[in-house]
């Protein structure tokens, strides 16, 4: 049985992977190849600026005119959220995180591990069965930017079929384990299978912190509308957490639905104006906290 959880070096693997891009092999090149019998003229070299531009970042990449592929927070009106469960099912938890959700009347979003899911196809039909979205987490919890092509394939494409095979639906979104997917994956995920990759806004570090208080609190406080929310149902402390958690939410008017639900409602931003030039800004200013919390 599988029983990890997501560490903490989630943004430094797909970084380094991304900026590993061109020394990936074969099936992505890094430049198309010539086509037809266009004859390519030399052409000088044009005179560079001194300082090497740099390289666009993910929000950068995100912001262009190319289809949004990754998530990991939506702009939505209203007070919508989608909390998330991955790596189960868990015969010792997954049960009674469905009944705690049952009892309020909400819906979340299982990120399953496909090896778990073949194991425990009634936790995967009853998830299905109380309008949960099931979605493709892996089949065994590797490093995907560390993966070549056709592991990749074999890890998301077993895991696609497990959950049609326990639990008649067809996911239509993946995490990979540890947020960690290099830009030219997501891009290939996306073609292949359909899927949008999820990442997330809110991390309690619930697989750290073993704490029902710590992972409540932590949801509360850093939840937003629009907000994803991580968590793990493999974790008993998790699972402890969520009444107070769930309940908490409702207090606060969020209302939850499933991660394609609230892609569904993404609206895309419009880019607040540069502010005015005023005189000596403060130096509080220089030191402004950023408009979001990065994912890890
Ligand atoms: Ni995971």
């Amino acid at each position: 049985m599988l029983r990890r959880a997501c560490f903490t070096f989630l943004w430094v693997f797909p970084l380094a992977a991304c900026f590993a891009q061109t020394a990936q092999p074969a099936s992505q090149p890094a430049t198309p190849a010539p086509t037809g019998s266009v004859q390519v003229v030399p052409v000088p070299p044009t005179p560079q600026p001194p300082p090497a531009a740099p390289l666009p970042s993910p929000a950068a990449t995100a912001a262009s005119p190319q289809p949004k592929v990754t998530y990991s927070q939506c702009s939505v009106e209203g007070s919508y959220v989608a909390i998330t469960f991955d790596d189960g099912p868990s015969p010792e938890n997954t049960p009674r995180l469905l009944d705690l959700l049952k009892k309020r009347g909400l819906r979340a979003t299982f990120f399953v591990v496909g090896q778990c899911a073949v194991e425990y196809p009634d936790i995967m039909k009853r998830i299905a069965a109380e309008g949960h979205e099931i979605a493709n987490h892996s089949w065994s919890h590797p490093l995907l930017s560390k993966l070549g092509e056709a592991a990749v394939t074999e890890q998301l494409q077993r895991t696609h079929d497990a959950i049609q095979q326990t639990a008649g639906v067809t996911a239509k979104v993946m995490r990979p384990p540890y947020g960690g997917f290099t830009a030219n994956q997501r891009v290939w995920a996306h073609k292949k299978w359909g899927y949008k990759i999820i990442l997330w806004d809110v991390d309690p570090l619930d697989w750290k912190v073993r704490n029902a208080g710590h992972v409540e609190s932590e949801i509360l406080k850093r939840t937003v509308n629009g907000s994803i929310i991580l968590a793990h149902d493999i974790h008993k402390s998790t699972v402890d957490a969520m009444p107070g958690t769930l309940d908490g939410l409702l207090a606060r008017g969020h209302k939850f639905v499933t991660v394609s639900e609230l892609l569904a409602m993404d609206r895309p931003t419009t880019p607040k104006p540069k502010p005015v030039a005023v005189e000596k800004a403060p130096a509080a200013a220089a030191v402004a906290a950023p408009a979001s919390t990065p994912a890890r």
